[in-house]
């Protein structure tokens, strides 16, 4: 059963019958993420009918043929498996396959007038919603085609969803953004980060807004520090031509690292209304400490991964990799300490770190409290340790919180115990079929607005310049390993060490305790 991703917020949000129209539509994002997602969002009937979905790629192809090829996708990269063949009948007969360069001007008016005819077949309105899933070099040219042809001059409304990375730096970004601003309004334009359609990143809000457990706790008095991972066991694929131009710093610190940030550091909104909740991500970032590039070589570690060892098979190195220049000096890990400014968070550290080739995957955000005064109880061992609220992102989903208590059977000693909860695997939709599923009921809450885009840059493009001129040694680290050394450095320096995150052989809850004292401790 495909649970539908319906939308805990208050704002009536309904989806309208409309065209949805794919381009880069035989790309890789398409076959992994959006058929399935739009698939499973039509099989769990969040699709408005009647519904047109056209499909816009450069290679030749009929309606049959890439009709076949997206049924192979759903079936390989979905998680519903084969896909049910009275829905799939359905769901095909929707979707119609239009061959042409994107880049040519000319085409626009054929795909523009076959749009139009196949929504009068359909009686649909024109409300459109546009998605570039393709390189950022055409975010710009093709927006101007679809205004030019008429296709994004519509009576209904119309959306254009777009994917990362909206810029290189502050600079490009603006570009683009008024490039795209003279044809879509702000209020029309969904910029996607699909960590923001992870169920977990969004129950952050809910963890901390609906229990009245944290939210006393949850500023500077009671915690120490947090940690936040996002490692990947994969290297660059075979993206080489953007990664090695773009490194994690823009890949994922820009974006997902920093979203993260914001869901855990900013203040409860005035209501659970779209630009309320943006409003206070965006103060996040206001406050965030902008370094320079040499204040950044205190605060950041940047790696590049060597050859190594991930699950037991050897891998290449970085600059090994298929379409990596050999001296290329991107790095492919980055950590780093981050403080909030603001009266909630001053004197927090937030640390975070994310890269490839790492020995898990695995992304966790580690809430680390105060340590208690250590004179009333302390562990025989000596190592009571502070509380700890950790929240699964991936690849389980859920949270556990780690307390003390007391060994049983003896005296005084002290022993960490787990109260962990986990949500059923493969339950939740996946972010992609969450944002979709929002961007077509027009609830832009889990989008990245404008101005986050921009003041995420304006952090970290000091750091990009400390990269750039090597004000930042760039630390090789084996490939299978959690990152160079110079990271566990950075938090040591303050006393800290990171946490370890699910799949890190020293990690699970239950094995720490099991392999420690005898039995997990857990409370359930
Ligand atoms: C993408 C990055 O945005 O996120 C990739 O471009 C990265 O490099 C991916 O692999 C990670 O996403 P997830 O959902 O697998 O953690």
């Amino acid at each position: 059963m495909i649970q539908s991703p319906a939308s805990p917020r208050t704002e009536d949000w309904a989806a309208a019958p409309h065209t949805f129209i794919l381009f880069g539509a035989t790309g890789d994002l398409s076959r992994r993420k959006l058929l399935p997602a739009l698939y499973n969002l039509y099989a769990a009937g969040r699709i408005p009918q009647p519904w047109l979905f056209v499909c816009v790629a450069r290679s030749e192809a009929t309606d049959e043929t890439y009709r076949e090829e997206a049924r192979q996708a759903i079936e390989r990269f979905g998680r519903q498996g084969p896909v049910d063949p009275d829905t799939w009948r359905a769901f095909s007969a929707q979707l119609h396959y239009v061959a042409m360069d994107a880049a040519n001007p000319d085409a626009y008016t054929s795909l523009a007038s076959a749009v139009q005819r196949w929504e009068r077949e359909r009686g649909l309105s024109g409300n459109r919603i546009f998605y570039l899933a393709m390189a950022p070099d055409f975010f710009a040219p093709v927006t101007a085609h679809l205004h030019a042809s008429g296709l994004a001059q519509t009576e209904g409304f119309r959306r254009l969803i777009i994917e990362k990375p909206f810029g290189h730096d502050l600079a490009s970004a603006e570009e683009l953004n008024i490039a795209i601003r003279r044809v879509f309004e702000e209020s029309e334009i969904y910029r996607i980060d699909h960590y923001l359609g992870k169920e977990m990143v969004q129950n952050i809000e809910v963890i901390r807004f609906a229990n009245s457990l944290f939210e006393p706790v949850w500023n500077n008095r009671s915690i120490a520090a947090v940690q936040i991972t996002s490692s990947e066991t994969v290297g660059v694929e075979d993206r080489a031509s953007y990664y090695d131009r773009a490194g994690a710093l823009r890949d994922m610190v820009q974006n997902h690292m920093l979203q993260m940030v914001m869901m855990v550091a900013m203040e409860p909104p005035s209501r659970l209304k779209t630009e309320a909740i943006r409003d206070e991500k965006v103060k996040v970032l206001r406050s965030l400490r902008r370094y320079t590039p040499e204040e950044a070589a205190r605060h950041v570690v940047r790696g590049q991964y060597t050859a190594g060892r991930i699950q037991g098979q050897r891998v290449p190195g970085y600059r090994e990799e298929h379409g990596v220049a050999p001296d290329s000096h991107t790095e492919t890990f980055v950590a780093a300490r981050l403080f909030v400014d603001n009266f909630r968070w001053a004197g927090v550290p937030f640390y975070i770190r994310t890269g490839k080739r790492m020995a898990a995957k695995a992304t966790e955000i580690v809430i680390q409290f105060r340590d208690m005064p250590k004179h009333l109880y302390f562990n025989e061992s000596g190592n009571l340790g502070p509380n700890l609220l950790v929240i699964r992102v991936n690849p389980v989903e859920g949270m556990y919180l780690q307390l003390n208590a007391k060994r049983p059977g003896t005296e005084g000693a002290v022993v960490p115990v787990a109260m962990e909860f986990s949500q059923e695997p493969d339950q939740s939709p996946e972010a992609y079929e969450r944002l979709l599923d929002d961007a077509m009921r027009g609830d832009s809450t889990f989008f990245t607005r404008w101005d986050e885009v921009s003041l995420a840059w304006k952090w970290v493009d000091p750091i990009a310049e400390a990269f750039r001129a090597d004000n930042i040694a760039l630390h090789p680290y084996s490939a299978g390993s959690w990152g160079p050394e110079a990271a566990q450095t950075l938090v040591k320096e303050d006393g800290a060490h990171w946490w370890p995150v699910y799949g890190q052989d020293t990690l699970s809850v239950d094995d720490v305790l099991e392999r420690e004292y005898g039995q997990a401790q857990e409370v359930r």
